[in-house]
C-alpha cells in the first residue's frame, strides 16, 4: 500500500481525488489502493447495491432508522447521540460501509428549512456537542463520519445555486460555530462541502472556506468532500481545498485536472495533496462483513426515540394515561406513522412501530379500552367530513381523546422548503372537533420542523411532540403516554406564534439567487430573547412526570476566560426521569450588540426519586467570546459576566455575575475611532481626558470652537467624535501620532485562539 501520493502517477492521482462510482472513489488495484465506500446517513444506513440516487428515490439495504437528527437534538443528551453513532458504525460495517455521510449541522435558520428534520437545533452549541458525540462514537466504530453541509446551506430553495449573504460575524459565531467546534473536538473522517455560494462564492470553490478557515485555523486533517454534485469546475475546487469530487464516474472531471497540470495552470502539489488525503481514508475499511442485530437495534430505537419526545403541555396531568380508562386513538398517523423526512437520508427501516399497536398492548396490560378512528386522511382530503364526524362522535364515548396530527412526508423533505407552520385545516378542525367532545385530549405530533399550535393549543390538555422518532418512536410515545418513560426531551428550536415573528422572516428564502441573513446573530431564541417577543414555547422548553429542584448554584471564573459553575439537581418528584440543565450567558461586555442571553453549558442527569447529585460544567471559551470584525479574531472582553441557569431560554431560575479579565485587548484605535473608544483605552484614556479638562478650563476664559464642558462627565456629542476631529480642535493639544502609539497593544495572540 503507497504510503503517499509520490508513488502514483498523475493520472492515477487524478482518478483518486474524483469518484468512481456514484458512492465509491477509484480503487488502484496495482498501487494496493482500495476503493473506499460512502453512504447516507445520518440516521440509518442507506446502502444501495444496484440503482443508486441521492434523492432516497431508489431501493436500499434494510437498516435501522434511527431518530432523525431533529429528534436527537430535542434529546439534548450527547450519550443518545452517541449511542446513535455506535450502532450506525455496527451496521455501516455490516452493510460494507467506510464512510457514513452524516451529521448534518446547518443551523436551523428558518423554521420552514426544508432539511430542518436533518439537522439539531438553531444553537450551534448545541448541535456540535451532540455531533461531536456522534462522530466520536461512529468513528471509534471504525466508520468515518462527513459533517455536512459546509456551510450556510440552511434552506433548499435554490440549494444548488443561492449565494447565503452572511457577514464574518454571523458565520463565526453562528453558523460555522457547530462546525468548528466538531472539526476540532472529534475530527471526522470528512467534510462535506455544500451545494450553495457563501457569499458569491461557491463552497466547492471557496479556498477562504476550505482552506484558510477549515484547515488554516481549525486545523483540520481530513479530506473534504463534495456534496453529490456539487462541483462544477474541478480544477478550481481543487485549488479551493476541495479534495474529493462525488460522485463518479469521473467523466471530464479527471481529465481537467491531468490537462491543468501538463499544460502548467495548475501545480502537482495541489493534486498530491488532495490525494494524499483521500488516501487517508484508506483506513476506513469495513472488517469482514457480519450482520448486526435487527432486533437489539431495534429495541435501542425505541429506547432512544423515547428519550426524544418533547411535553410541551400537560394541563391537569391528563398524562401519563389512568389504567381503566377509554381510550379512543385518532389520526392517520397514529397507524401510518411519519417517522422520517424525505431525500437522501430516507432510510428503508428493518421494521417500523405503529403508536396504535403500542398504545393497544400497554392500555390492555392497564385496563384500559382502546379504539380507533382514523380521523382524517392527508391523500384524500374529500372523506375529511366523514372521516371526523365518526372520530367526534367516538371522542364524545371516550374518556380520553389521543389525537395524532403532524406533516405528511408530501410536505417535509429533502430538495424543498415549507411553506406555512400551520397544520393541514382537517387536522386542525379534527384537533378542535374532538377536544370539545371528549372530557380531556391529547395531541401528538409528528413533524420534522416545528408546526403551529396556534388556533388550537389552548382547547387540548395535554401536547407531546415527537417530531420524527425514526422506527421505534410508535412504542416510544406508547410508553410515554403510559407513563413506563417520563419525557425528558427539551426543544431544540423555538416554536412561534406567528411565522411573520421569527427573525428570517423578511429575507427567507431569499430573491433573485441571493439570500441575506439579514438578522445576524440574532437567531432563533437569541433573537426572541432579545427583543423581548413573546413565543408560544421557547427553547429549551420541555416537561416530565417528575420534579427537579436546581439549588445552590456556585459560579467562579477559573481563569481570565473561562468560567466553572456548579449546582446541586434533585429529583424532587415521584418518578424516576431526567433533566436537563441549561446553562446561559449574559453579557454586554465588548464592542458589539450581544444576543439577550446564548446557550453556554447544558447536560443531562438521570435520578430516581428522593435522589440529588452536584453538576459542574465548564463554559469554553469560545462561549464568552465574541467574533471581532476588526481584529479578525474571537475576542473575550473585559467586564461582567452573568451565568443563568434557566428551565429554558425564557426562565431564569438563578443567576450570577462575574468579572473577567477577557484578553485584555483594546485593539484596533485608528484616528476614526471615536473619543469615547479612545477614552475607553487604559493608556490613552487617562491622557485624553487631561488633555480635555486642560481645554475645558482654557474654554471656560476664551471661547472655544469645541465648547468643551465636562462638569457632567464627557459629552455624547464628543464621545462619538473621530478622534481625529478632536486632534484638530485641539490645536495642538492632543497629538495624533503620539496617541497612535499609547494605543498600540499588546502582541494579538493567534486569530483562531
Ligand atoms: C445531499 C447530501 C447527501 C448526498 C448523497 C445530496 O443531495 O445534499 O446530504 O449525502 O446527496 O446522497
Amino acid at each position: 500500500m503507497p504510503t503517499d501520493a509520490a508513488q502514483l502517477t498523475l493520472a492515477q492521482k487524478a482518478s483518486l481525488v474524483t469518484g468512481s462510482s456514484f458512492w465509491s472513489t477509484q480503487p488502484i488495484p496495482d498501487a494496493g489502493v482500495a476503493s473506499v465506500t460512502m453512504t447516507d446517513g445520518p440516521h440509518g444506513v442507506r446502502r444501495q447495491q444496484q440503482g443508486t440516487d441521492h434523492l432516497g428515490l431508489h431501493h436500499a439495504e434494510p437498516a435501522t432508522c434511527f431518530p432523525p437528527a431533529v429528534a436527537v437534538g430535542s434529546s439534548w443528551s450527547a450519550e443518545v447521540a452517541a449511542r446513535v453513532g455506535a450502532a450506525l458504525a455496527v451496521e455501516s460495517r455490516a452493510l460494507g460501509v467506510g464512510v457514513l455521510l452524516g451529521p448534518g449541522i446547518n443551523i436551523k435558520r428558518s423554521p420552514l428549512g426544508g432539511r430542518n428534520f436533518e439537522y439539531y437545533s438553531e444553537d450551534p452549541l448545541l448541535s456540535g456537542e451532540l455531533a461531536s458525540a456522534y462522530v466520536r462514537a461512529l468513528q471509534a466504530g471504525g466508520v468515518g463520519a462527513s459533517l455536512k453541509h459546509f456551510a450556510a446551506n440552511d434552506q433548499e430553495t435554490d440549494r444548488m445555486t443561492i449565494s447565503s449573504d452572511v457577514d464574518e460575524r454571523t458565520l463565526r459565531e453562528v453558523h460555522l460555530s457547530a462546525f468548528e467546534r466538531v472539526v476540532t473536538d472529534a475530527a471526522p473522517a470528512t467534510v462535506m462541502c455544500s451545494y450553495n455560494r457563501i457569499n458569491g462564492v461557491y463552497a466547492s470553490e471557496n479556498h477562504w472556506l476550505l482552506t484558510e478557515v477549515l484547515r488554516e485555523e481549525w486545523g483540520y486533517e481530513g479530506a473534504v468532500v463534495s456534496d453529490w454534485g456539487a462541483v462544477r469546475d474541478r480544477v478550481r475546487s481543487l485549488e479551493a481545498g476541495l479534495d474529493l469530487a462525488m460522485p463518479g464516474p469521473q467523466g471530464l472531471q479527471a481529465q481537467a485536472i491531468v490537462d491543468a497540470v501538463e499544460s502548467g495552470r495548475l501545480d502537482v502539489a495541489v493534486v498530491d495533496r488532495a490525494a494524499e488525503r483521500v488516501l487517508g481514508l484508506q483506513r476506513w475499511q469495513p472488517d469482514a462483513a457480519s450482520a448486526f442485530d435487527v432486533d437489539a437495534h431495534h429495541e435501542l430505537a425505541r429506547e432512544l426515540a423515547a428519550e426524544c419526545a418533547v411535553l410541551l403541555r400537560n394541563d391537569g396531568e391528563v398524562l401519563p394515561l389512568a389504567g381503566g380508562s377509554r381510550i379512543l386513538v385518532t389520526g392517520e398517523f397514529a397507524i401510518d406513522p411519519r417517522y422520517q423526512g424525505g431525500g437522501s437520508s430516507h432510510v428503508n427501516a428493518t421494521r417500523v412501530d405503529a403508536p396504535f399497536e403500542g398504545i393497544e398492548a400497554f392500555g390492555a396490560a392497564r385496563g384500559c379500552e382502546v379504539r380507533f378512528e382514523r380521523g382524517f386522511d392527508s391523500a384524500d382530503t374529500a372523506t375529511a367530513d366523514a372521516l371526523r364526524d365518526a372520530a367526534v362522535a367516538a371522542a364524545a364515548e371516550a374518556d380520553v381523546a389521543i389525537v395524532f396530527a403532524g406533516n405528511p412526508e408530501s410536505e417535509e423533505s429533502e430538495g424543498f422548503d415549507r411553506t406555512r407552520l400551520e397544520l393541514a385545516a382537517e387536522q386542525v378542525l379534527l384537533i378542535r372537533e374532538v377536544a370539545a367532545a371528549a372530557p380531556r385530549t391529547v395531541v401528538v405530533l409528528a413533524n420534522g420542523g416545528v408546526v403551529s399550535l396556534e388556533g388550537w393549543h389552548d382547547e387540548v390538555d395535554a401536547i407531546l411532540e415527537g417530531f420524527l422518532l425514526g422506527q421505534g418512536g410508535g412504542h416510544a410515545l406508547a410508553e410515554l403516554l403510559f407513563g413506563v418513560v417520563s419525557p425528558s426531551g427539551r426543544l431544540a428550536e423555538t416554536i412561534p406564534l406567528r411565522l411573520e415573528d421569527t427573525p428570517s422572516h423578511l429575507t427567507f428564502p431569499g430573491e433573485q439567487g441571493h439570500v441575506r441573513y439579514a438578522e445576524g446573530v440574532m437567531v432563533g431564541y437569541r433573537h426572541y430573547t432579545t427583543v423581548g417577543a413573546p413565543v408560544r414555547y421557547p427553547f429549551g422548553h420541555g416537561l416530565g412526570y417528575t420534579r427537579f429542584a436546581t439549588s445552590d448554584v456556585v459560579v467562579t471564573a477559573t481563569g481570565p476566560d473561562a468560567i466553572a459553575v456548579e449546582v446541586t439537581v434533585a429529583n424532587v418528584g415521584e418518578l424516576a426521569g431526567k433533566h436537563v440543565v441549561q446553562l446561559y450567558l449574559h453579557t454586554d461586555a465588548g464592542p458589539v450588540r450581544r444576543p439577550a442571553r446564548v446557550l453556554a453549558a447544558f447536560t443531562k442527569v438521570a435520578l430516581d426519586p428522593g435522589t440529588s447529585t452536584r453538576v459542574r460544567l465548564e463554559l469554553d471559551r469560545r462561549v464568552l467570546a465574541y467574533w471581532d470584525v476588526e481584529l479578525h479574531r474571537f475576542v473575550v472582553a473585559t467586564g461582567d459576566y452573568t451565568v443563568q441557569l434557566c428551565a429554558d431560554a425564557v426562565t431564569v431560575l438563578d443567576q450570577a455575575t462575574i468579572a473577567l479579565e477577557g484578553d485584555g485587548i483594546v485593539a484596533g484605535l485608528t484616528l476614526q475611532s471615536t473619543v469615547g473608544e479612545w477614552i475607553a483605552h487604559p493608556v490613552a484614556g487617562p491622557e485624553i481626558v487631561n488633555a480635555l479638562m486642560a481645554l475645558s478650563a482654557a474654554a471656560g476664559s476664551q471661547a472655544q470652537a469645541a465648547d468643551i464642558d465636562l462638569s457632567a462627565g464627557i459629552p455624547d456629542i464628543v464621545g462619538l467624535m473621530p478622534m481625529v476631529q478632536l486632534v484638530h480642535l485641539s490645536g495642538g493639544g492632543l497629538d495624533g501620532d503620539h496617541l497612535l502609539a499609547l494605543a498600540a497593544g499588546p502582541a494579538l495572540p493567534h486569530p483562531s485562539a
